[in-house]
């Protein structure tokens, strides 16, 4: 089988939070030259062209949203799979993927991801040099125009699957753009790109793929309610029949607590936990809070969003470190600027106690999840959340809201079933969002912490399970093989 993965991100070459992740995760654990071949596509942004080298110009594709542009062919770094970056430097040549420093979205974001799939299509309708997939493998709105544009060109095939990993983000614009973008009139009615008078990128998606799928049961589940749906419940649940939902995995060779490549020496496993206390003493130190082995370190590392309830933890976190003297809170991550500025407040107002770090380095990210106790990772919503995930391969013990893929991954028996049930425990569970909720969830967590018995027991059982892709992959290979069954299997 030949998939086209289509994507904004995949990491190394451009992430900004799980999808990069999860999308080189997959491919990683999917390809198999001679068996499953995957291909990645992604527009070449400056940071993609110094890492995917060496590059061979395969196509030039005029006609394109935002011009012409040329499609170059390479490797994508760690992963060894080819990877086609498509260049515009008008559109792509950027700082960032999708806004600027500032946070400010580009204006021409309809043009930038259209071409990308006008592009996409153009592979999967067969360019001469270019591998033709069998199936185009399309994820989130950057890519859901993929469809439609084949759907234009009367293209029954390839087939289209479209992952869906976060349906608050939809690529919503004027309609009046639909001419530029290539789409024709009669794809712009409320059955197909249209909704309520704009444009809708993702609305299309799910309306021309031949199959979706969601990265998690719970949020497949609740999106089609209208607390979740973000509008497009409705259209959901016309496709409810062709939708499946995949939970993710994550990429257990880059968080592996036994060899991680950024805690060179500090490896620790279950029964050799040593060095984790290493690690925090590191943090502590990175961080600036006091240098203290018996204080609970408790990690935020994520979008500062509300999505990841930022605005709440700001409200909730003053009271919790005047109520638990052992606190220590740490903070990374970078998002929305006034809530970034209210967490840095914290810092100041809580020195040694609270720091916080406005940014994102994946060094620093592993040493947070390595060196802490205690995860806080509250969300509005949250489609899969990897975090809580990575967090528990290093015996850290998360606090999720029970939403989404973290109502799936995180075990927690519950209060009412006693004390003695947690040691059947991953995390703790908490619903609402409000700073009362989040602050009892962190109340519960430290009396937790207080019996080292249970504590070490959820530790175990956090580091145990299992959460690699080798248990998503195949699920995705039976939908690829049920979209294209005249595909005899192993022939690629
Ligand atoms: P989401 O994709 O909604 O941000 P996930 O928990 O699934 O949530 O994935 C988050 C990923 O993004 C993790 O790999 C995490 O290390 C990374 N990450 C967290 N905060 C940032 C940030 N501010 N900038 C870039 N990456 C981040
Ligand atoms: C999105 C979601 C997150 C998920 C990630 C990978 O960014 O917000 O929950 O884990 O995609 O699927």
């Amino acid at each position: 089988l030949n998939i086209l993965v289509v994507s904004a991100e995949a990491f190394p070459l451009a992430k900004t939070g799980g999808l990069g992740d999860a999308v080189s995760g997959l491919c990683r654990a999917l390809h198999r030259p001679g068996h499953t071949h995957v291909t990645l596509m992604l527009p070449a942004y400056p940071a993609a062209l110094e890492q995917a080298g060496p590059l061979h110009e395969c196509a030039r594709l005029e006609g394109l949203a935002g011009g012409t542009a040329t499609l170059l062919a390479g490797t994508m770094p760690s992963l060894g799979l080819p990877v086609l970056l498509l260049r515009n430097d008008a559109l792509y040549r950027r700082d960032g993927l999708y806004a600027d420093a500032e946070g400010n979205e580009y204006p021409d974001n309809a043009e930038r991801f259209a071409a990308l799939a006008q592009a996409a299509a153009r592979v999967a309708w067969g360019i001469p040099g270019v591998q033709r997939p069998d199936i185009v493998h399309a994820h989130d709105w950057h890519a859901a125009l993929v469809p439609l544009y084949l759907r234009q060109m009367r293209a029954d095939e390839p087939k289209t699957l479209l992952t869906l990993h976060n349906i608050a983000f939809q690529g919503v614009f004027p309609l009046d753009l639909a001419p530029a973008l290539g789409i024709r009139p009669s794809f712009c009615t409320s059955d197909c790109a249209e909704f309520w008078g704009r444009l809708n990128f993702l609305k299309a998606g799910i309306r021309h793929a031949d199959l979706i799928s969601v990265v998690s049961r719970t949020y497949a589940r609740e999106i089609l309610t209208p607390a979740f749906g973000c509008g497009l419940e409705g259209v959901l649940a016309d496709r409810a029949g062709d939708s499946i939902s995949i939970p993710n995995g994550i990429d257990v060779s880059v968080w592996n607590p036994q060899a991680d490549e950024y805690l060179p020496g500090l490896d620790f496993s279950i029964g050799r936990m040593e060095n984790k206390a290493v690690c925090k003493r590191r943090l502590q130190e990175r961080f600036g809070l006091a240098p203290d082995s018996g204080a609970a370190v408790m990690a935020l590392g994520s979008r500062v969003t509300r999505q990841k309830m930022a605005d709440v933890a700001a409200q909730a976190l003053p009271g919790a470190l005047e109520s638990h003297p052992e606190l220590q809170v740490c903070i990374l991550g970078r998002g929305e600027k006034p809530l970034e500025a209210a967490l840095q407040d914290l810092g100041r107002r809580y020195p040694g106690r609270c720091a916080v770090h406005v940014g994102f380095q994946e060094p620093e990210a592993h040493l947070l999840h390595a060196g802490a106790d205690i995860l806080l990772h509250g969300s509005r919503f949250e489609p899969f959340g990897l975090t809580p995930l990575y967090a528990m391969r290093y015996g850290t013990i998360p606090i999720g809201s029970r939403v989404g893929g973290m109502a799936d991954t995180i075990r927690d028996p519950g209060v009412a079933r006693g004390l003695e049930s947690m040691r059947q425990a991953t995390g703790v569970l908490f619903d609402g969002d409000s700073a009362a909720d989040m602050a009892a969830a962190i109340d519960r967590t430290l009396a937790l912490r207080r019996h080292p018995d249970i504590w070490q027991a959820m530790q175990r059982n956090a580091m145990r399970t299992d959460f690699s892709w080798s248990r998503a992959a195949p699920l995705y290979l039976r939908a690829y093989r049920a979209l294209c069954p005249q595909r005899p299997a192993g022939v690629s």
